[in-house]
């Protein structure tokens, strides 16, 4: 009897999974795509375990169109018009569940990981002030302190060499590494209040980049999967694994803890910080334990991509190096700016504006998936997407259209940027800023920081530093 209950429920669940897979197939069947993404999502999820993804999505939307579908129940879309439109303060879209699994502690929410648009915007206008250094003092200072730091490692320790000597014995240094520990100790100094000493100990004190680097694409992948995110955020779990944080091994979570304790309770330590103007703004314990990590999670290895990205397309590019250079250099000589730079100095120089637009365009750094679901039947790029739909955006595809940035969208020319009629550079702006999710509903909080960060610290580099390529086929 009981072979026979078992053989009829998996008979039944067999014919379910097809029927639904059926089901979902035919929804989509009209928008193009390849043919394994239409019935498996595992066609998405090898792409997100690629680490290629963005190249991936990049070259579907060449080969089939500006809509494209990617998935059961996923479309990705590289139409920048109607990315601006899907994001835009309306209600008809919301965040996919994909959302979800961005949570760091799997029981609770903080801004990049919550669904609902009420909390969201709450917390959203709880944190604007801090985040756009309103109520923060020394929010300049403490980045300058740390580009100080970043010059300080390579001339101390990476900057050797004899100059007398015909061959002088340059050291290597494996500035993308330290890119990534320059952007960690300004991170946690505005999270935290304290830093997490990167550059001092020229290591990852934190273990934050060991950990995200094994553990985020598995974490990307599983999020395509909404069973998955509940399965691993249910209660079953909780009661299996209690501690499941160290197993995630975010580590940093017990600082971000104490750091918050500090500022609650009987005699809370007032400070006028971010985390000082978040209490100040009405969050809560919990929301505050989990926004200053966000702020880790979240403004760390943008940033770093960014930068990383930008030297990358200078280096390699002589004439742009030759002309930011000569920029740097007529300044410095005419003592028009501070040591460091200031925000305000930088925004003045016009052609470093350029290569740090051009450097956000030619390689977007954050090209996760960020499905938005509709609630109703819409069309995107002329074609019917059923409500209830993920749709997925290609910031590669946007940001290399040549309808928006010209013929040579695909080279690095911040010449563009200088060059271009008022009316085209303005959509070429709404364009590029996408890449911080322009709009009020999403865009990033941090965007104000990590402008300073990149107005600092090119000048702090190339006005000391002439940087070549050790390998320009690995670089
Ligand atoms: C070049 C650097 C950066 C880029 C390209 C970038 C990009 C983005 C994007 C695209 C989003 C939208 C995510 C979504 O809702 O799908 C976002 C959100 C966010 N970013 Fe950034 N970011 C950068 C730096 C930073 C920094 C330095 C911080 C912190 C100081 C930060 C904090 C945040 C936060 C808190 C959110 C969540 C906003 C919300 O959910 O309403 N970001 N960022």
């Amino acid at each position: 009897m009981l072979l026979f209950i078992t053989v009829v429920a998996v008979a039944v669940a067999i014919v379910y999974s097809i029927a639904s897979s059926i089901a979902s197939y035919r929804k989509l069947a009209h928008i193009p795509g390849p043919k394994w993404a239409a019935w498996s999502n595992l066609w998405l999820v090898r792409g997100q375990l690629s680490g290629q993804l963005n190249f991936i999505l990049r070259d579907i939307n060449k080969h089939y169109g500006k809509l494209a579908r990617i998935g059961p129940n996923w479309v990705v879309c590289g139409d920048p018009a109607e990315i601006r439109r899907i994001w835009a303060a309306r209600p008809n879209y919301r965040r996919g569940y994909w959302y979800r699994g961005l949570r760091f502690d799997p029981y609770r929410d903080h801004t990049l990981s919550t669904l609902d648009e009420k909390v969201h915007s709450q917390l959203r206008s709880k944190m604007l002030p801090g985040y756009g250094g309103k109520d923060v003092d020394g929010l300049h200072e403490a980045i300058d302190v740390h580009v100080a730091a970043f010059v300080e490692l390579l001339e101390d320790k990476y900057l050797a060499g004899d100059p007398s000597k015909s061959h002088v014995p340059y050291r290597t240094v494996d500035l993308a590494l330290k890119i990534q520990l320059f952007t960690l100790d300004v991170i946690s100094t505005l999270a935290f209040g304290e830093t997490f000493g990167c550059l001092d100990a020229d290591a990852d004190t934190s273990g934050y980049l060991e950990v995200t680097e094994r553990v985020t694409p598995i974490l990307a992948a599983m999020a395509i999967f909404p069973w998955v995110v509940d399965f691993l955020q249910s209660r079953v779990w909780r009661l299996l694994i209690p501690n499941v944080n160290k197993i995630v091994g975010f580590g940093i979570m017990k600082l971000a803890k104490r750091t918050v304790d500090a500022r609650y309770g009987e005699k809370p330590l007032i400070k006028r910080d971010m985390l000082g103007s978040f209490v100040k703004h009405g969050l809560s314990r919990d929301e505050a334990e989990g926004e200053a990590m966000t702020q880790i999670v979240a403004g760390s290895d943008t940033t770093a991509t960014a930068i990383r990205a930008t030297l990358l397309y200078i280096t390699t590019n002589p004439q742009v190096y030759a002309r930011l250079q000569r920029e740097i250099d007529e300044s410095v000589c005419a003592g028009r700016i501070s040591s460091p730079i200031s925000d305000a100095e930088a925004r003045r120089f016009p052609y470093l504006q350029a290569v740090i637009r051009e450097g956000l365009r030619m390689w977007p750094p954050a090209s996760g998936l960020q499905p938005k679901v509709s609630m109703t039947d819409d069309v995107i790029c002329g074609i019917r997407v059923p409500a209830g739909t993920s749709v997925a955006w290609a910031p590669w595809t946007m940001m290399h259209d040549k309808g928006v940035f010209g013929e040579d969208a695909y080279q690095f020319q911040p010449e563009r940027w200088l060059d271009t009629p008022p009316e085209q550079l303005r959509v070429m702006e709404q364009t590029a800023m996408l890449g911080f999710a322009g709009g009020s509903r999403y865009e990033c909080l941090g965007k104000n920081v990590a402008m300073i960060e990149l107005n600092k610290v090119f000048v702090e580099l190339l006005r000391r530093f002439d940087i070549v390529l050790v390998d320009p086929t690995q670089p």
